[in-house]
């Protein structure tokens, strides 16, 4: 038995803060019963329907796809592009990407059909560390590195203090090859935070999302996360989540 909101919320098909919404208007029928009471319990096997729609009661699957470059990170585009939900061809369940990563970003994105997962996973306060390698063009320097680092305003707001290693420099063509290590996911951070210092993000690739990387995956390739991968990145998003809490 779990509450009406969690069960909508772990379906996918919203917020358990909207699900609750939708619950107080009237707009959720259990069994065919409009419910409108938050505290309503749901048993296996009940009919959850929301505006008419039927919620499938899919098995909770997880992914962890090696995104290649020119793919959007949706299930569909107006505009025709090619979405990461395409190169999992085999998997009948309909999953979704957990965050974004950019049209021309490669690296790790998760892909699962459990809600609450992907919730948890991308919310602001779950601070899960993101490790990204950028190729820069031009030449970065230590002051510079410093004051990413230390953080830089974006639409009016600090970034959180990171990491960043240089790792290249190529003096001839001008281009810095670093990594940055990240504790939050704004739209578009990384780019945005070297334009902010005037540097212009050549290449973007996501190395690892809370320690889990690519490993024997190629550009396109994915795989099943292992049960333990998906619970220890439960238990960090969750413990960050305390982390920030308690320093707020
Ligand atoms: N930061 C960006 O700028 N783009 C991405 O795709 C991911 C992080």
């Amino acid at each position: 038995m779990e509450r009406l909101q969690k069960a909508i919320a772990t379906s996918g098909y919203t917020s358990r803060r909207k699900a609750e919404e939708l619950i107080v208007q009237g707009k959720v029928k259990v069994n065919g019963e409009v419910v409108n009471e938050l505290g309503y319990k749901v048993k296996k096997g009940d009919i959850i329907s929301i505006d008419g729609k039927v919620l499938e009661n899919e098995n909770k699957v997880y992914y962890l796809l090696y995104k290649p470059k020119g793919y959007i990170s949706s299930v569909k585009d107006e505009m025709g592009r090619r979405c990461v939900v395409d190169l999992l061809k085999e998997v009948k369940e309909r999953v979704y990407p957990v965050g974004r990563l950019d049209y021309d970003t490669t690296g790790v994105l998760f892909l699962s059909n459990d809600g609450e997962f992907t919730n948890l996973i991308t919310h602001p306060s779950s601070h899960l560390e993101k490790v990204y390698e950028v190729t820069l063009d031009g030449l970065i320097n230590g002051e510079e590195l410093h004051q990413l680092e230390k953080g830089v305003y974006l639409e009016g707001a600090k970034t959180l203090p990171c990491k960043i290693r240089v790792t290249g420099k190529d003096m001839e063509h001008k281009t810095t090859i670093l990594r940055i290590k990240l504790i939050e996911g704004k739209n578009r951070q990384v780019k945005k935070m070297f334009e902010s210092i005037g540097f212009r993000v050549k290449r973007l690739h996501r190395l690892t999302v809370g320690g889990i990387g690519l490993k024997g995956l190629k550009p396109g390739e994915y795989r099943i996360l292992k049960p333990q991968e998906v619970k220890d990145l439960r238990k960090l998003a969750l413990e960050k989540k305390r982390v920030g809490r308690k320093n707020s």
